[in-house]
């Protein structure tokens, strides 16, 4: 069932790696509906630092045309024949790494797709599905208990966010959180307690980066407590005596319920800098600049 789709579409294009100036608004066909897919008209597309990786070509040839963007959110316009599960007209949030969230509309298998939770926007909704996942992977993994401490190593970024959050209000953890001075205050409102020179006894640690003051601060976390990180973080953190356990963002449908289970009916104080997509080169000029706390959005439409 299909609401009228245009033929085309405004999408951000790659033709080749480059600064955030490779970027190129292009008029593009928008993509087809395929079987067990919905096409979405995106509200808003996240920008992570996957894309930048991409982008720079760190991660492979840029093929003339590219889409980036792998999560956002929007409004479904068309589902394939076979799909039950979602309507036309449902607000949803998507993560998918086919990519193409920089566009006015994506086709995405709807194994990827969930309905947003009431009480958030599609701002805050669009700029979390990929870190979220990733961050509720990660504190699932760890198997805390009510009570217990987590130190969470880059607590203000877009995965350190969720962890603190998530680890705090679903798992009731307590959270000591790393991040600049200035961040303190949104750690804060997190649920997480910025981490000082006295901090010690973690039960385990989520790392969403590596750095020098990492291995003082795992020094004083319990012994074999486990060091958990998605992949992608390097140098891998890996400690004689702490297991490691390395993860990923899981995408499949289960990951989408249990994270809107997690959420439940709370709101989420994330930090969102926020793009008109006309000014995707600015988004990505600020995202190479660093120290983004929570995560930047681009406005679709
Ligand atoms: N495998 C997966 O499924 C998956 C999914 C998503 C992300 N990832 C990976 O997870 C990592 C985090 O992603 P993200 O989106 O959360 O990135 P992000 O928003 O850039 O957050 C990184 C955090 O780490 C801090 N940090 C960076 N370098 C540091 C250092 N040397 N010492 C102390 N703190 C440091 C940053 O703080 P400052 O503000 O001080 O810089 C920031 O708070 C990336 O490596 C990404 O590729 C993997």
């Amino acid at each position: 069932m299909a609401s009228s789709l245009p033929t085309t579409m405004k999408a951000a294009v790659l033709d080749k790696a480059g600064p955030p100036e490779a970027f190129q608004l292009k008029s593009v066909p928008v993509p087809p509906l395929t079987r067990g897919h919905v096409v979405i008209a995106l509200d808003y597309a996240s920008v992570g630092i996957w894309d930048v990786k991409q982008r720079t070509g760190e991660w492979g040839v840029v093929k003339p045309g590219t889409i980036l963007g792998a999560d956002g959110s929007g409004i479904v316009v068309a589902v394939a024949p076979n799909v039950t599960r979602l309507r036309v007209g449902e607000r949803v949030y998507s993560y998918s790494y086919e990519s193409g969230f920089y566009a006015e509309y994506i086709s995405v298998a709807a194994d990827r797709v969930e309905r947003v939770p009431d009480q958030l926007n599609q701002q805050i909704a669009g700029a979390m599905p990929c870190v979220a996942l990733t961050a509720h992977s990660g504190v699932q993994a760890l198997k805390m208990t009510p009570g217990q401490t987590l130190l969470v190593f880059g607590a203000t970024g877009g995965v350190g966010s969720f962890a603190v959050w998530l680890a705090a209000h679903e798992s009731d953890v307590k959270v000591i959180g790393t991040a600049r001075a200035d961040a303190f205050d949104y750690l804060r409102a997190l649920g997480g307690e910025p981490a000082t020179d006295s901090s010690e006894g973690f039960d385990a640690v989520l790392a969403t980066a590596n750095g020098e003051t990492l291995p003082p601060l795992v020094s004083r976390a319990k012994t074999r407590a486990a060091v958990a990180y998605p992949n992608g973080v390097e140098p891998e953190p890996k400690f004689d005596g702490h297991p490691s356990v390395p993860f990923d963002g899981k995408m499949t449908r289960g990951a989408f319920e249990s994270l809107n289970k997690a959420i439940g009916d709370r709101t989420i104080p994330l930090r969102v800098e926020e793009f008109p997509f006309d000014d995707i080169v600015d988004a990505h000029r600020r995202i190479d600049r660093g120290h983004v706390e929570g995560k930047i959005v681009l406005r679709i439409r």
